[in-house]
């Protein structure tokens, strides 16, 4: 074991407040004694994987092929010169440097990893009165108003835009100035008017318990836009629910019954004439971080379970568990959107539904589409990187 001398240079200014105060090496890995009292490991396969040459220097992709280093790799020499840190390899005469703000950045030991909790905050029904909204001209123009928007959105998951065009396009107008768009089996955007021959309960004036769309794909669609077009018919009103709300109260009073809901797959389906569209998947998912980050619910979607005998039973009394909190009131926002109304929601969060319609006393017509999540957080991050929120 070596330990190497971090005298800093007086010439250079000090480029963080945080500063390395030693190196030692050890048999895979460097330890890294930090000035504020952390230490960090840094594996020898790490440093050489992450080496800035690995990475193309226009598109910043990772160009190094990881075989071709052994996994006995370690230092020849190693530097500090008080702001970067210079390895030569025992393989390859290779020379990697790494600035000391990099190392610190990107250190992976317990206390420094990055906090990997979500951005999501759940809401109960006294969030009605909060509901993030901007105009649809702003929204359209001013990248600030976009930014604080989205901001709002993707910690809530659900806003609102105000003042939309009264024309068929601009629900699609609106949701690109996002990202692209998501197509499904119901097209690019798609029409909730009640019609005569209805493929989906979506396209009749009954009432729609609440759920999430689509829960029969792969990867359901991800941020849901309806907007409405018309709205005058008595009754129609638009419910939501926060399901990350109720999951997180479930988990916190019945864990058996969440951990069930977050293991077992039940087999969702929709068909029509053209298509056959089938996916088992868990009801709640969480992520690797144990984040809960997607409720799939959809009652007319459900298809016949095809649990094993020995769980069918316990199942179904967790799933009737779900059931019944999803019905809280005290959970439920309604609000009737008006001609010039969006509604934009987290379909893989936020359940929704309506109130039945009486198509006799006037018309309703919403039209919706999705964009994606990962479509939804790239540009987030690229407007972040060029604008700062604002209140
Ligand atoms: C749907 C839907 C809601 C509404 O089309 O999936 O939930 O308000 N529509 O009609
Ligand atoms: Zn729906």
């Amino acid at each position: 074991m070596q330990v190497l001398s971090t005298q800093q240079h007086d010439s250079q200014p000090p480029l963080l407040a945080v500063q390395i105060s030693s190196i030692t090496q050890a048999e895979r890995a460097l330890n890294v004694q930090w000035s504020d009292g952390s230490s960090a490991t840094y594996h020898y396969l790490w440093l050489r994987d992450n080496c800035p040459s690995a990475f193309h220097l226009h598109t910043g992709e990772r160009s190094f092929n990881l075989l071709s280093i052994s996994v006995d790799i370690c230092p020849r020499a190693v530097e500090f010169d008080g702001s970067s840190l210079t390895i030569d390899w025992s393989e390859g005469e290779h020379r990697s440097v790494f600035e000391q703000s990099w190392l610190r950045e990107y250190s992976y030991c317990d206390a420094l990893a990055k906090n990997r909790s979500s951005s999501y905050v759940s809401w109960d029904n006294s969030f009605a009165s909060q509901i993030p909204e901007a105009d649809q001209g702003d929204f359209m123009q001013d990248d600030q108003t976009l930014l604080n928007w989205m901001l709002a959105l993707d910690k809530n998951g659900l806003a609102l835009i105000r003042q939309m065009p009264n024309t068929e396009a601009a629900v699609v107008e609106t949701a690109s100035r996002i990202d692209y768009l998501r197509q499904t089996n119901f097209g690019v955007t798609f029409d909730v008017i009640s019609v005569a021959r209805p493929i989906n309960l979506a396209y009749t004036s009954i009432a729609l318990p609440l759920h999430t769309d689509l829960a029969n794909q792969e990867v359901p669609p991800g941020y849901q836009f309806l907007h409405c077009l018309c709205n005058d018919s008595s009754g129609g009103e638009s419910t939501f629910v926060d399901g990350l709300r109720v999951l997180e109260k479930l988990r916190e009073e019945n864990p058996d019954a969440f951990a069930l809901l977050s293991t077992q797959a039940i087999p969702f389906r929709f068909h029509d004439e053209g298509h056959d569209i089938r996916q088992h998947h868990p009801v709640i998912n969480l992520d690797s971080f144990g984040n809960i980050i997607e409720l799939k619910y959809n009652a007319h979607l459900a298809d016949i379970f095809d649990l094993p005998e020995a769980i069918m039973y316990d199942y179904y009394v967790a799933y009737r568990e779900l059931m019944l909190r999803l019905q809280d009131p005290a959970l439920k926002i309604e609000l009737k959107l008006g001609a010039g109304d969006m509604v934009v929601f987290d379909n893989r969060r936020v359940l929704h539904g309506r109130n039945a319609f009486d198509e006799t006393s006037g018309s309703r017509h919403l039209r919706g589409c999705y964009v994606d999540r990962s479509e939804f957080k790239s540009r987030l991050r690229v407007l972040e990187n060029s604008q700062a929120p604002q209140s």
